[in-house]
């Protein structure tokens, strides 16, 4: 009798084995807590154990011991015709976009490997798939950000949608969707708009879209520092750079204060090698940092010059205060 009864655990736990993968429907986090989630006309059969343990603000449903039906989600096309309160995710155009490029936490891209390869807003995160695959599976991208504004962008505008669904899904709760274009339309619009006058400087959005070029300083969008470590991090010789006015007395240990005038920027630069040392500079908001920046490199300078975005003095002196 004993015999048996092993015998079958055995043969139980052989079954368990082989079905311990679940399809990928069933990954999706679910309000029930389980690593499951489902829609009532696609049960999956999983384990309801970590119940209520996960935000869930998008749909309203119930728990199944089958996982989680979800009461239908509206199509991108009913969000776009009625928008408004049903619609979970903000639609955004293209020039709604390029306005506010800089001002989200996070720009993500859904495309493929390929599309990223060929092109892509330089400060974005890439989750290929995230548009028919649960965002439990790039917990390594979007862990700890789901307090954060973020904007999803693809190529036609579908995938986009259907990305920032499974970011409501997964915990997210101010999620931005371009639906009438995605990248390259996007850069192109970007693009118009920062050259239509060449002899004018480039806008902060063509710096996000290209990243540090030779006529761009690096954005560096407060979302982006985790630590007062990583700006030192950010190369052998950093030198922080306050560009606020003189009227600020207080600035950051150790920080340059290069405040107005042609000359004394001159005279900074001077004191400075562009082989050796990093410029991060910061104000208050991040406007008149990337304007200086910008002005570093319009008097020659062609080392790496970040500037901090969305913030500064206040925020970097709180890290510098926790992380010290
Ligand atoms: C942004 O551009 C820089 C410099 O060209 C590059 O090193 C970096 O990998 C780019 N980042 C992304 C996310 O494309």
């Amino acid at each position: 009798m004993k015999m048996i009864v092993q015998y079958l655990t055995v043969l139980l736990t052989l079954l368990t084995l082989s079905s311990a993968n679940p399809p990928q429907m069933c990954l999706k986090m679910s309000p029930c807590g389980a690593d499951c989630y489902s829609t009532c006309d696609n049960p999956c059969q999983c384990d309801v154990t970590r119940r209520g343990q996960l935000p869930f603000p998008l749909y309203g449903g119930e728990c199944r011991s089958t996982g989680f039906c979800e009461t239908p989600s509206p199509t991108l096309e009913e969000c776009v015709e009625k928008g408004g309160a049903k619609c979970p995710t903000e639609m955004l155009s293209e020039m709604e976009v390029m306005e506010r490029l800089t001002q989200f936490d996070y720009r993500i891209d859904v495309r493929s490997d390929e599309e990223w390869k060929a092109g892509h807003v330089n400060i974005s995160l890439h989750t290929p798939g995230l548009a028919t695959i649960p965002a439990v599976n790039y917990q390594h991208v979007l862990q700890g950000k789901e307090e954060s504004s973020v904007l999803v962008y693809c190529r036609s505008g579908r995938r986009a949608f259907s990305a920032a669904l499974n970011l409501l899904r997964y915990g997210f709760s101010t999620v931005y969707s371009l639906h009438t274009g995605g990248y390259p339309t996007l850069s192109n619009t970007i693009m118009q708009h920062s050259l239509q006058d060449p002899t004018t400087s480039p806008t902060k959005a063509l710096c996000y879209l290209t990243g540090g070029s030779s006529v761009c300083p690096t954005p560096l969008p407060l979302s982006h520092i985790p630590s007062s470590s990583y700006l030192l991090s950010l190369g052998d010789h950093v030198t922080l750079v306050d560009v606020r006015p003189k009227s600020y007395t207080e600035s950051l240990d150790g920080a340059v204060r290069v405040y107005d005038k042609k000359r004394r920027i001159k005279k900074f630069l001077k004191t400075v090698e562009e082989k050796r040392d990093t410029l991060v500079l910061f104000c208050e908001k991040g406007i008149l940092a990337f304007s200086v920046a910008k002005h570093f490199i319009k008097l020659g300078w062609q080392g790496r010059v970040y500037f901090v975005d969305n913030g500064g003095y206040n925020e970097l002196r709180e890290l510098f205060r926790r992380h010290y």
